[in-house]
């Protein structure tokens, strides 16, 4: 199985940024460990603070890999353009957001993305990204 998690803006600054929200690990430690939890999945990370590069990165994947785990950190709540791309493809994209945004302000609250993804984990920390991943492989063992 072969997986991508695409990180949007700021993301990039996992460890540094608002700690007290987002936790104090950078995502390349993080990624470190979740790479060796998972040793039969291939996993690739992408990360961009600029829009059209992640659609770009939706369309180069949306069609060769078995899912996307996509955090599309601010623009969840603005991106007409990203949730269009995650409608154009194929391959599942499941939403995951490091933080509740449910228990933070309002205009996080909305997501342009989720109608169109195949669930959202939301609100586990880091964790998000490996309980990501655990969706993925309970489906293959439905579809098995
Ligand atoms: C985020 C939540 C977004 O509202 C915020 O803009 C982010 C990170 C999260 O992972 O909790 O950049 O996507």
């Amino acid at each position: 199985m072969k997986l991508i998690i695409i990180n949007g803006p700021n993301l990039n600054l996992l460890g540094k940024r608002e700690p007290s929200v987002y936790g104090s690990l950078s995502f390349d430690d993080y990624l470190r460990n979740l790479i060796k939890q998972f040793p039969e999945v291939e996993i690739e990370h992408f990360q961009s603070n600029i829009e059209g590069e992640i659609i770009d990165a939706l369309h180069k994947t949306g069609f060769l890999f078995d899912g996307i785990i996509l955090n599309a950190g601010a623009y969840t709540h603005t991106s007409v353009a990203i949730a269009d791309a995650v409608k154009a493809i194929p391959v599942p994209v499941v939403e995951v957001h490091i933080s509740n945004v449910f228990s933070r302000e309002d205009f996080r609250h909305t997501s342009y993305l989720a109608p169109n993804c195949k669930g959202s984990i939301i609100g586990f920390g880091l964790d998000s990204y490996r309980l990501a991943i655990e969706s993925f492989l309970i489906d293959t063992n439905y579809t098995n």
